[in-house]
């Protein structure tokens, strides 16, 4: 797997990173078997993935846990990014929170450790000074922040490294090309690309939004009328739908699976330091693992873009899957 320099650090990423939410199992995954969590990190491994991406938020620090009992005996080489919640960027909840990470993931230091959504009710500086001090004390490596819009990020940059930006991206979510995508190229902040197969869509699995399993029908593809919706808009999932069988159309002309070419695309895409692909069995790691080595032509990658096109406008420049009126700020 070919390796990329986490933003302006000396750590080195595997380009395909595996996502630990789902391993929670609980909110919008559904349940999860804890033995085949543990088998699909080691497959990941197996497969040359270094990344591993969590959150104290991802069941209440259940994907943590299970991500610190796989790691065991496996620690060596591998980038562990986790992320505080917005409710503990606070100096002193921010260091407790760390501490509770540490412990729920066996491990000395979590080498990224990233705001997972910004609070314009604490302080920034009160947030920053808290994220240096765990740095000199060596609890945490790298600083991050996650769904950070312009504003944020230059806020936040303002006054500390910050490596990496975590951002909704992938063929059909491209509302952070306009403005946060160009934002964090002049600042050499890294981009992670999460839900880069759009919760599974971009598997191709789904024949329809009926088919979606109702507690991932809760984004702004769907219908405000879908019960577990919390935001206002009318969804665009026609044109959803129209796009993922185009881009079908083109996957089966170059003879690679969906999931293959979404996660490729995003690699060719500028800024991008790594895919946050989310796994629930070790042959979807696999799977995921193998795009990696894909390499997309120019028409390929044209025909991708003309195929997503009438997503990107209905989406808007809106990057909040769950809210239309939007946390980026
Ligand atoms: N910073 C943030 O606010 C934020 C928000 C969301 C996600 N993230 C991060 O990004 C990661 C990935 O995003 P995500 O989990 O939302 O969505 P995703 O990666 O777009 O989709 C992952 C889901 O798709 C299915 N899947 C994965 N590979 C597959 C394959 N090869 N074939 C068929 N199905 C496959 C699995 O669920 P099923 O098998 O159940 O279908 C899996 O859980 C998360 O784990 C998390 O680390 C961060």
């Amino acid at each position: 797997m070919k390796m990329t320099r986490l933003g302006q650090t000396e750590l080195m990423v595997s380009g395909i990173a595996m996502g630990c939410w789902a391993l929670s199992g609980v909110e919008t995954w559904g349940a999860q078997d804890e033995t085949e969590a543990v088998r699909t990190v080691h497959a990941a491994l197996d497969a040359g993935i270094t990344l591993f991406d969590t959150a104290e938020a991802y069941g209440d620090g259940e994907s943590e846990r299970l991500l610190g009992k796989a790691l065991v005996g496996n620690r060596n080489g591998v980038v562990i990014a986790s992320k505080v919640r917005p409710a503990n960027l606070a100096h002193a909840e921010l260091i407790a929170a760390c501490e509770r990470s540490l412990r729920n993931l066996r491990t000395d230091t979590i080498d990224l450790y990233q705001v997972h959504w910004a609070n314009p009710d604490v302080p920034i500086g009160d947030t920053i000074e808290a994220l240096q001090q765990l740095q000199k004390e060596g609890k945490i490596r790298a600083i991050g922040v996650s769904n950070f819009g312009v504003r944020d990020l230059q806020g936040f940059a303002s006054l500390s490294a910050c490596e990496t930006n975590q951002l909704p991206y992938s063929l059909l979510w491209r509302a952070v090309e306009s403005k946060i995508v160009p934002e964090c190229l002049k600042r050499g902040v890294g981009i992670l690309a999460y839900s880069p197969l759009a919760q599974g869509l971009l598997t191709g699995k789904f024949e329809s939004a009926d088919a979606v399993p109702e507690e991932r029908r809760r984004t702004r593809f769907y219908s405000s009328a879908r019960p577990l919706a919390r935001h206002g808009d009318t969804g665009c999932e026609e044109e959803v739908f129209l796009a993922i069988a185009e881009i079908r159309s083109i996957c089966r002309e170059i003879g690679r699976p969906m999931a293959h070419v979404a996660l490729a695309w995003l690699l060719h895409q500028p800024g991008v330091t790594s895919v946050l692909a989310g796994a629930r069995r070790p042959e979807q790691i696999r799977e995921n693992a193998a795009a990696e080595a894909l390499v997309l032509d120019l028409d390929t990658l044209q025909a991708l873009d003309r195929a997503t096109q009438a997503v990107k406008k209905a989406i808007g420049e809106n990057p909040d899957m769950w809210q239309s009126q939007s946390r980026y700020r």
